[in-house]
């Protein structure tokens, strides 16, 4: 692994060492505040962000490292027509490693390819956002005392939910994990999940649209944000944007010791109300997120195989794939806006020959 794209190239093994190493960070945080001396991070922001950018910031602060970025691609020379290839060959040139968050699907992953130095996914469009999972992973194992036997259910916008998308491939690897995907039919997880990751690893789930109803059984309510920014049609968000909504009245269906999620920002979904109730844990995750970004850029740090050199600048040939087609159906993936973006797809299931674009896994044609 040089950076992290996808949240399923860390096993289960690294999840519990990075949980580890984040827990020792928690208890003795003197014994790692000159672990980046000297170490610079890199956050490239083309899209908004409170937490991820400035938790990577605490982050690399707390380890004795400095950070340098924009949180604005229109101050980059992205507005020159600089491509997300181009601009991470030459970050990795001043910097040791580059968090990145891009609207375009699969950015941090070509980033990740071009670069001399390790590149995290800091989210990129509605697809992935690993590091929020590793917020999340460690707020359940903190305040559910397991990763295993436990019922969980995703409330909201499924279908842009980055968020979602990557908890699920990650809780998908534990035993005993049931989920409950409540979201009106308009923005219901996407099939490659359930068919590709969920079903594959026999996980039990099932779909419905009724909060109230599947509250009582939830050891985690995770609830998300309608993503106004990902609608082609905003009469469509308009019409969906309060499609649930968490109040004290709902929460006295749940379990006791259920907890709430959510990665944050809160429009409306969650009632300040709940906010008081111990159950609440949307803001423990925050916490949590810092130290599992510091844990992360020990291990990525540690365990670097890139390194600076004329070559290293140049870009990694992708040599896997299952054919040579080029531009995906997802208008939003970067095979439509970087050049020369050869053989996109990759074979996923061979018996019934799917293919998944290697950038953001919208299914071939
Ligand atoms: N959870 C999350 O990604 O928040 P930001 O968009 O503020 O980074």
């Amino acid at each position: 692994m040089n950076g992290l794209i996808d949240i399923a190239e860390l096993s289960i093994e690294e999840l519990d060492s990075l949980m580890a190493v984040a827990e020792d960070i928690i208890e003795n945080p003197e014994k790692y505040q000159d672990s980046c001396k000297h170490k610079k991070l890199a956050t490239l922001f083309f899209e908004p962000s409170t937490r991820t950018r400035l938790s990577f910031e605490a982050a690399m602060h707390e380890l004795g490292g400095s950070v340098i970025g924009f949180s604005d691609g229109d101050n980059s020379s992205a507005v020159k027509g600089e491509s997300v290839a181009d601009t991470a060959r030459v970050v990795g040139c001043y910097a040791d490693i580059i968090a990145m968050r891009h609207f375009i699907e699969g950015a941090p992953f070509v980033a990740d390819r071009n670069c001399a130095v390790p590149v995290i996914n800091a989210g990129d469009g509605g697809h992935n956002h690993p590091t929020q999972t590793l917020a999340d992973l460690l707020t359940i194992k903190r305040e559910k005392g397991r990763l295993n036997n436990l019922t969980v259910g995703f409330c909201g916008d499924l279908k842009y939910g980055r968020t979602v998308h990557s908890l699920c491939t990650a809780l998908s690897r534990y035993q005993g994990i049931k989920f409950v995907f409540i979201a009106p039919k308009e923005l219901k997880i996407p099939s490659y999940l359930i068919y590709e990751v969920i079903e594959k690893n026999g996980i039990e789930y099932v779909e419905c649209d009724n909060l109230e109803e599947a509250m009582p059984e939830l050891d985690i309510l995770y609830m998300t944000r309608v993503q106004g920014e990902r609608f082609e049609d905003k009469a469509e968000y308009e019409r969906l944007k309060d499609s649930y909504i968490l109040t004290m009245d709902k929460m006295a269906h749940a379990k006791e010791d259920m907890i709430v999620l959510h990665p944050l920002p809160r429009v409306n979904e969650i009632s300040t109300q709940v906010d008081y109730d111990p159950r609440a844990c949307y803001f423990k995750q925050v916490l949590n997120g810092k130290y599992m970004r510091m844990a992360l850029i020990l291990k990525l740090l540690g365990s670097a195989t890139k390194g600076i050199s004329a070559d290293a600048v140049r870009p990694t040939p992708l040599t896997d794939d299952a054919n040579g087609e080029c531009k995906c159906q997802n208008t939003k993936c970067i095979t439509h806006t970087e050049q020369e973006l050869q053989q996109a797809f990759k074979l996923v299931d061979k018996d019934m020959n799917i293919l998944r674009c290697k950038y953001c896994e919208t299914r071939a044609k």
